[in-house]
């Protein structure tokens, strides 16, 4: 018997509106093959949400977004805000406001290279070969929702980074859970050399740890995690850090697997899940089908997995990836000076290899 689920669709800014459609595609294609019923719904949100309502996060889509079983989403920001930062409307506190509205506490971003993307790095192969690594980010606490002040002679800013202990056990104990199933090793990652808000963080974790005596716990400094990352990615299993620490730390550790245009990810929390590529909206190429549409495809194959426990069909997504990356097809962010010309592609094309592996 197949399920039946609500998807929300948030494809968002820039080439989030390109490669949504395949994430889509691909949900679509496995309803059919595994005979579930998939019902979508679209919902905006960032810059193209700013242009039509004035509100990042109208109203309307976060109805929508409650009332769904889980959400794909594409992409957030344009460089029209880059470039000022007194303009007090920005699109990414769309995506910040629904990450707290759905209490998505726990962000995973699993890093994992598909072998034929060793070359596709700026690591050496044989640093990178075997690299795996999931990441717990926290995602509703930190810097980014602490309070934020601007003196009245606008000359003195601040961001109050603050944690509470319960927001720091809930995702350890994700971290430690998702660890049984791994390598049974979990490092935790902050800067209790000199924050207090690090230093909390370490106390609960090594609390939270004496629950899960078969995991091996290590603490990591950020500055030391950053440099680890790079030179020994192959250390680390479970990684749990906060959410601006984790932030950072996950655009690096995208290049253990290839580019950014690979890496998908999953925010959960209190009900719908949130799945997301974890590159942004990359104005320079939008519109232009270019874009690498793997990253939204692997958010789907999350969503399937996670979501909705749908495991054989997950499965069957990543491997339609994985047979379109053997037989050679890159988009231009994974291709190298080896790659022959014809195998190049943009946006469409690559989706519409792996719908062919698909079926
Ligand atoms: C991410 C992004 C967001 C973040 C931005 C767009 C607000 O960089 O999801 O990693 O900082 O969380
Ligand atoms: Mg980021």
């Amino acid at each position: 018997m197949g399920v039946a689920k609500k998807i929300l669709v948030i494809p968002g800014d820039g080439i989030g509106q390109e490669v949504t459609a395949w994430g889509q595609k691909v949900l679509s294609a496995i309803a059919e093959n595994f005979k579930h019923e998939f019902t979508f719904e679209e919902g905006i949100m960032g810059h193209v949400a700013i242009e039509a309502t004035g509100n990042p996060l109208p109203d309307e889509t976060l109805e929508k977004a409650r009332k769904s079983d889980a959400i794909l989403f594409g992409a957030i920001g344009h460089a029209k805000y880059d470039n000022d930062p007194t303009l007090k409307v920005r699109p990414e506190q769309g995506l910040l406001k629904i990450r707290k509205e759905l209490g998505l506490y726990a962000n995973l971003r699993p890093i994992k290279l598909f072998d034929e993307l060793l070359e596709a790095s700026s690591i050496k192969p044989e640093i990178l070969r075997g690299s795996d690594i999931l990441f717990f980010r926290e995602l509703t606490g930190d810097v980014y929702f602490g309070e934020k002040n601007r003196t009245a002679d606008r000359n003195t800013a601040s961001d109050l980074m603050i944690y509470h202990r319960y927001e720091v056990e809930r995702i350890a104990r994700k971290a430690y859970e998702a660890a049984r199933t791994r390598r049974s090793k979990v490092c935790s990652v902050d800067k209790a050399n000199v924050l207090e808000a690090s230093r909390l963080w370490r106390e609960v974790v090594q609390e939270v740890a004496k629950e899960y005596p078969d995991v091996e716990t290590e603490h990591m400094f950020i500055d030391n995690a950053a440099m680890q990352l790079i030179k020994d990615p192959k250390r680390f299993d479970v990684v749990v850090t906060g959410n601006l620490f984790g932030d950072i730390l996950t655009d690096e550790a995208s290049q253990i697997a290839g580019s950014m245009g690979m890496l998908a990810s999953a925010s959960i929390g209190d009900s719908t899940g949130f799945y997301e590529p974890i590159h942004g909206s990359a104005h320079d190429i939008a519109g232009k089908g270019l874009a690498n549409p793997l990253a939204s495809i692997l958010s789907a194959a999350l969503m399937l997995d996670i979501s909705f426990g749908l495991k054989m069909e997950s499965q069957r997504v990543i491997k339609a990836v994985e047979a379109t990356l053997r037989q050679g097809y890159r988009t231009m962010d994974i291709a190298n000076k080896h790659t022959e010309n014809a195998l190049i592609m943009g946006t469409d094309a690559m989706g519409g290899k792996v719908l062919e592996n698909l079926n």
